[in-house]
């Protein structure tokens, strides 16, 4: 029932936008540095602040990862980053492989997939939620470092 529920939750990315917590910390937000709207601008993790700079777009499945309201996306910078890879936003630009990922369900959220090569959206630092800690691109290995929720 709970994977159903959040599910459910995860189905309403499609259509609205939303923060991205780590793995149910409703406290702490993917967020755009210092709300610049610019390509390169770094990605990090912050305390929520219903701010533009927090709310994104997205669905499961094959998906951009929009900064709502903008033409940004977030950008792993490469086709296959290397571990540790800091996440920035950039124009999106259709179909380019650094903007594109996978979002599949977990049981209490979802994971962020690099196109299909096991890479992660991940928190560095065995999930630091400090503020300021970098979004990065990570191997998948199954830990809660790369669970996102809504
Ligand atoms: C941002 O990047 C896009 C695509 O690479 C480019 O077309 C655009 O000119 C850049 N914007 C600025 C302000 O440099
Ligand atoms: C997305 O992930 C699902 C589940 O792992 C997988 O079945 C599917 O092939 C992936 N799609 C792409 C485009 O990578």
């Amino acid at each position: 029932m709970k994977s159903y529920l959040s599910l459910l939750a995860f189905a309403t990315l499609v259509l609205s936008q939303t923060a991205l917590n780590p793995n149910g910390n409703g406290n702490k937000c993917i967020d755009v540095k210092n709300g610049v709207f610019a390509n390169g601008t770094a990605v990090q993790i912050y305390d929520c602040n219903r701010t533009p700079a927090q709310q994104w777009v997205a669905s499961l499945g094959p998906t951009t990862i929009r900064l709502a309201n903008t033409n940004f996306c977030l950008d792993s910078t490469t086709a296959a980053p290397p571990n540790g890879t800091p996440m920035r936003i950039w124009q999106c630009i259709d179909n380019i492989a650094a903007q594109q990922w996978n979002f599949t369900a977990t049981p209490t959220g979802g994971r962020f997939t690099l196109g299909n090569q096991g890479i992660c959206l991940d928190l560095r630092n065995a999930g630091d939620v400090t503020n300021g800690n970098v979004v990065q691109a990570w191997q998948c290995v199954g830990t809660t470092y790369d669970v996102w929720t809504n």
